[in-house]
């Protein structure tokens, strides 16, 4: 592939969620370029690869078919039988007496022989994280950054194919904080990535920046004060611009994102379900708390079956007061369940958006419910981070030397800033009328394209 003219350079978001790249092209306009073709917006590709054992890799809406296909043919897969050495206790009948009491069972466990491909997500997640350096992808173990330069590799590749060559220059957004403890550690393997992906010059900007370059596009010219409000999947972005000269007066944020969302709505309205009411044992405990913690991303359970947690989960059926919600834990496990019980609450979460009432329904092997769920009700469950966001607004502000009342407006984006409550909130910290929504999936890639043809053009 040729190298096309020096000076255009990409802006790329590489959310939690999505990812989209963008290009200002020869006539000063700047576009997102589609990606992904199986998506139903090619300009949006799902942050998610997924690797075959044989270590092929597929990416966004086609690396989730292929998950959910492995997924619908396990039941065909061939099971294995694994002697733990471990015994549970077991009620005895006899033909006769009826009930005569526990007996002690070798724990025998039936797990699959997995065919099938992991699927990889929360990348941005890892990248701040210091425990998290390498990931195994069937018995090899490669660094987050390469891992990562594999999925940015191909998000280069695509776009360049459709820019008809190459472009090795690219503005990389990153969030004020990522999610994790070391943000400059972050940045740091983001460049690496960048870098093993084949790009040779690259800067960072930061996301709610990207997203005010992208209003300025269109209303940059007049004298304002704008709070760009960028909520996505893993965290939330704020910056404080003024144009016309565009300076940058602030920037601020929370790793709170709708990832986080998702599994609070688990805890409260779902976990019930899988055992969080349940007791067992001689003296009637709660299943452990940690087993809820793993199931707060789909991610987590994913990682779950594993023999270790299969022969808990068997320690739990003694006196077992919701053998149903047992069975239903085992299930979400065992058939590798958990996207789809998140794809579900993250559906109904998005319905609350636009109407008062949504269902989360689940309906697979040993696990069947229907549940309700209102706006109020969601509103409630969201309601520290509601305060936390405040708060958050408050400090950006003070630290930046800014009055709400002098913010213009609140310049909207992201995928979460579409919730209803969140909107009121903003509405009634900067007063009335004065919300603007960008391009929810793609204003920051649009104004990461457009500093990038600042920087390079
Ligand atoms: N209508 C909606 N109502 C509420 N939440 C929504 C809606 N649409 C999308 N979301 C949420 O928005 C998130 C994705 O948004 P977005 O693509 O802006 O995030 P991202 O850029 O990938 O993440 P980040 O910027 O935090 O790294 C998901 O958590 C999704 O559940
Ligand atoms: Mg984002």
């Amino acid at each position: 592939m040729t190298q096309v003219k020096k000076s255009l350079a990409y802006g790329i978001d590489f959310g939690t969620t999505n990812t989209t790249i963008a290009l200002v092209a020869g006539d000063r306009r700047a576009r997102t370029l589609g990606i992904d073709k199986e998506a139903a917006d090619a300009s949006v590709l799902r942050s998610l690869m997924y690797v075959s054992p044989q270590r092929t890799f597929l990416f966004g809406a086609e690396a989730v078919e292929a998950y959910l296909a492995d997924v619908a043919q396990g039941e065909q897969r061939r099971k294995k039988l694994i002697y733990t050495g471990k015994h549970f206790k077991m009620g005895k009948f006899s033909f006769v007496a009826g009930y005569v009491g526990e007996e002690w069972v070798p724990l025998i466990l039936e797990i699959e022989e997995g065919t099938g491909g992991r699927l990889l997500q929360s990348l941005k997640s890892a990248l701040s994280s210091t425990m998290l350096r390498e990931i195994d992808i069937f018995g090899r173990s490669v660094s987050v950054e390469e891992l990562l330069s594999i999925f940015l590799g191909e998000v280069k590749r695509r776009a360049d194919e459709l820019v008809g060559g190459k472009v090795d220059s690219v503005v990389i957004g990153k969030p004020v904080h990522f999610v994790g403890e070391n943000d400059e550690g972050a940045v740091k393997r983001l460049r690496k990535a960048a870098e093993l992906a084949g790009f040779k010059e690259i800067e960072f900007e930061y996301e709610p920046v990207g997203a005010a370059w992208d209003y300025g596009l269109g209303y940059g010219n007049n004298e304002q004060l704008i709070f760009v409000f960028d909520f996505g999947g893993g965290t939330l972005d704020f910056s404080i611009v003024k144009f016309p000269e565009r300076k940058i007066l602030g920037t601020g944020g929370l790793p709170l994102g709708g990832d986080l969302i998702d599994s609070q709505i688990f805890m409260s309205k779902l976990a019930m379900y899988f055992g969080s009411e349940a007791r067992y044992g001689q003296n009637q405990m709660k299943f452990p708390m940690s087993i809820f913690e793993q199931l707060r991303s789909w991610y987590q359970i994913s990682l779950l079956k594993k023999e270790s947690f299969l022969g808990t989960l068997e320690d739990l059926r003694y006196k077992c007061t919701d053998l149903k919600a047992l069975e239903a834990l085992n299930s979400l496990v065992v058939n590798n369940l958990g996207l789809a019980l998140y794809e579900e609450i993250d559906r109904a979460k998005k319905e609350l958006s636009f109407y008062t009432e949504a269902e989360i329904n689940l309906c697979a092997k040993d696990i069947d419910f229907s549940e309700k769920f209102v706006r109020e009700k969601f509103e409630s469950v969201i309601a520290e981070d509601l305060a936390k966001i405040d708060q958050e607004i408050a400090e950006t502000l003070k630290v930046t030397g800014v009055k709400a009342e002098d913010i213009d407006f609140v310049v909207t984006t992201g995928g979460s800033s579409q919730i209803p409550i969140v909107r009121k909130r903003l509405e009634k910290v900067f007063g009335a009328g004065k919300l603007r929504s960008q391009e929810t999936f793609t204003s920051v890639a649009v104004g990461l394209a457009l500093r990038a043809a600042e920087i390079f053009g």
